[in-house]
């Protein structure tokens, strides 16, 4: 364990809302030992900025880690030759000129059909299930290749998975339904793969499948995508439409083009991140700052934290669609930076956000009768219901 002081947290409070102590970690104590999470955390955005490119020391490799024994070795948990090799192969299929050439136009037309569903509806709908997963899930099919299963399987696939990698008690319960989801995920790519093989395309099962590399770790990089490729626009869609109903003057800039839709995008993950950490294991003693670090310990760098770090962004707390939101690490900030950042821009900020206040118009808004909105998470955050009457 590190000499880091010791910062005790209440996980209730910290799953219902983690920001205050992470405040209070900034100024208090920016690296600290939490023993309630058996971790040493990393809050400032300076630190994790420089820390997470360190991978000599802050390793990604985490053979005993429990995304490795239930999902399989994946580009995320390697480093070095072995993550270059892999993320080579991949960050083509996904990258911002790919985007641009194949998935915007998917994502455009998947956005047609579920607001055709959504406007069938009686004017009333809670925008989680029935706008944000499903938008999510049928962009994630078109980019994974898994076009035969259906959104609510990938997203339930994904949920499971999330559960099982951040199941430090070890409940035997989330555990089989982690290891089911993956099972379910093997049996879709074995009845998809003859046909790519048959005719190659450009989905991530293709593009993995047609290079050669192994099979296990296409299955694994797969596994990846959907448990990191879900939730997160799932939770940024919902989320920032909820941000822009609380927020109406903020909504009227959007609304007049006098702020974009990205900038919306951008700042509400600042302001609210889907991914709040990002573990790592120390591989060697270190020392940095005043901290030393122990070899096989535990460390979170804090996205969540960096993106509300004072030295960066003034009045954090304050969802602000004009501010400068260069400095954030939503995505992270290494060799490990999301690989589908542009994807997840190109999917919310240039068509979920814009199209939904297209057809909806001035007279969406939140439904008041209905329960209300609700968020949870640290590790991973968004909300869980974002009811609506138009
Ligand atoms: C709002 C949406 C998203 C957010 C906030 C997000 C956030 C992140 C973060 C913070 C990391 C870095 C983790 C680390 O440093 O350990 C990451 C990695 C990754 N993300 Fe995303 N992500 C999003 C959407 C997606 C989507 C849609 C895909 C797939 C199409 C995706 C695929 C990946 C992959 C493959 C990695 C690992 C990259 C590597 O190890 O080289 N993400 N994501």
């Amino acid at each position: 364990m590190s000499d880091a002081p010791v910062v005790e947290v209440d996980p209730a409070e910290f799953w219902a809302d983690p920001y205050p102590t992470l405040a209070r970690m900034r100024a208090e104590a920016p690296i600290c030992f939490v023993p309630q999470l058996g971790a040493t955390l990393l809050t400032r955005r300076d630190d994790i900025h420089t820390c997470e490119k360190n991978v000599a020391v802050f390793s990604s490799d985490q053979p005993g880690g429990l995304m490795n024994q239930l999902m399989g070795r994946n580009m995320m948990r390697s480093d070095g030759e072995e993550h270059r090799r892999e993320r080579f192969v991949y960050y083509p299929a996904v990258s911002p000129r790919r985007v641009e050439a194949v998935w915007a136009a998917q994502f455009d037309q998947v956005a047609t059909a579920v607001l055709d569903d959504l406007e069938a509806m009686p004017g009333s709908a809670d925008l989680v299930p029935s706008y944000a997963t499903a938008l999510s899930g049928e962009a994630l099919k078109a980019m994974t290749g898994l076009t035969q299963v259906s959104f609510a399987d990938l997203d339930a696939w994904s949920q499971a998975m999330i559960d099982g990698i951040a199941n430090y008690s070890g409940d035997r319960v989330v555990e089989q339904r982690c290891l089911a989801a993956v099972a379910a995920i093997d049996a879709a790519i074995d009845e998809r793969l003859p046909a790519l093989r048959a005719e190659p395309d450009h989905s991530l099962l293709s593009v993995m499948a047609e290079s050669g590399m192994p099979m296990e770790n296409v299955r694994a990089n797969i596994k990846l995508t959907i448990s990191g490729g879900q939730n997160e626009p799932r939770d940024a869609i919902a989320g920032a439409i909820w941000a822009l109903l609380t927020h109406p003057d903020q909504l009227a800039m959007a609304m007049t083009g006098e702020v974009s839709w990205l900038a919306v995008f951008e700042e509400y993950c600042r302001w609210i991140s889907p991914i709040g950490m990002s573990p790592r294991r120390i591989d060697a003693e270190h020392t940095f700052g005043e901290v030393t670090f122990e070899p096989d310990e535990r460390v979170f760098l804090m996205f969540s934290s960096a993106n509300h770090d004072e030295d960066y962004f003034s009045h954090p707390e304050r969802f602000d669609v004009t501010r400068d939101t260069s400095a954030n690490l939503t995505f992270g900030a290494g060799p490990h930076f999301c690989a589908g950042a542009a994807a997840s821009r190109s999917l919310v900020g240039d068509v979920a956000l814009p199209r939904l206040f297209e057809r909806l118009g001035e007279g969406l808004r939140l439904d008041r009768s209905a329960d209300p909105v609700c968020f949870g998470g640290w590790a991973f955050r968004g909300p869980l219901n974002v009811p609506v009457v138009w």
